[in-house]
């Protein structure tokens, strides 16, 4: 099978592998890392499932689910990841995240991995619209998407429960012709 793999200025966007859990299961552990996330991945088995979920979401045709490890192009280092998933292949939408290591935040990251997503969502999947959720106290998150000219559709209200928390969450969407790069051609 073909290496999947997208290239930003600083990253390789690659599928994740079984030597990425250790790294992998110590950043998802620590709480400044996971404070405005809703993912289930306290535990190795859940950290061991997802990313055996990813490697067979590789082989499905078509491939909906694009979970991806953002590694530093100089050195190879796993610093994060991003993800892109479609519901099937009909539909014509996806939803899109992305997360980094604490030691790399505020360095424009975020602001690739996202761009890459979607870019490669609308170019080489012809999307139609990609669709973003995140936690209002999340600036860093929305920020990304407001910089990349996502629209703030609404505030969806205790919509999603953590442990004994509910909690809000901002829709944030953007339609193909909408990209700059689909704009221009
Ligand atoms: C959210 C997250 C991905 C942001 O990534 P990042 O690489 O720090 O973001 P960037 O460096 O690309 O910054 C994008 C913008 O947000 C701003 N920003 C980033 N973090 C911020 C924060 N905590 N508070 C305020 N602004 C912030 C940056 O200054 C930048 O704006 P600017 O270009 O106008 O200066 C990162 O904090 C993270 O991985 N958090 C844990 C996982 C997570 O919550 N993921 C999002 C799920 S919805």
């Amino acid at each position: 099978m073909d290496k999947f793999s997208i290239e930003t200025p600083r990253l390789l966007l690659r599928d994740y592998e079984t030597a990425d859990t250790e790294t992998f299961s110590q950043y998802v552990a620590d709480p400044q890392f996971r404070r405005y996330l809703t993912w289930n991945l306290s535990s190795r088995e859940s950290v061991d499932r997802f990313i055996a979920k990813t490697r067979q979401a590789r082989t499905a045709s078509p491939r909906l689910a694009y979970d991806l490890a953002a590694t530093l192009k100089e050195t190879g280092e796993l610093i994060g990841g991003g993800d892109l998933i479609r519901n099937s292949e009909q539909d014509g939408d996806a939803w899109t995240g992305y997360y980094l290591k604490p030691e790399f935040w505020r360095q424009g990251y975020g602001t690739e991995i996202a761009q890459a997503l979607l870019d490669f969502g609308f170019r080489e999947l012809k999307l139609h619209r990609i669709c973003a959720l995140c936690d209002p106290r999340n600036v860093g998150s929305w920020r990304i998407l407001e910089k990349l000219g996502m629209r703030r559709e609404g505030l969806m209200k205790e919509h999603v429960r953590v442990q004994e928390e509910w909690r809000d969450s901002y829709l944030y969407a953007m339609l193909q012709h909408e990209w700059p790069s689909v704009k221009r051609s």
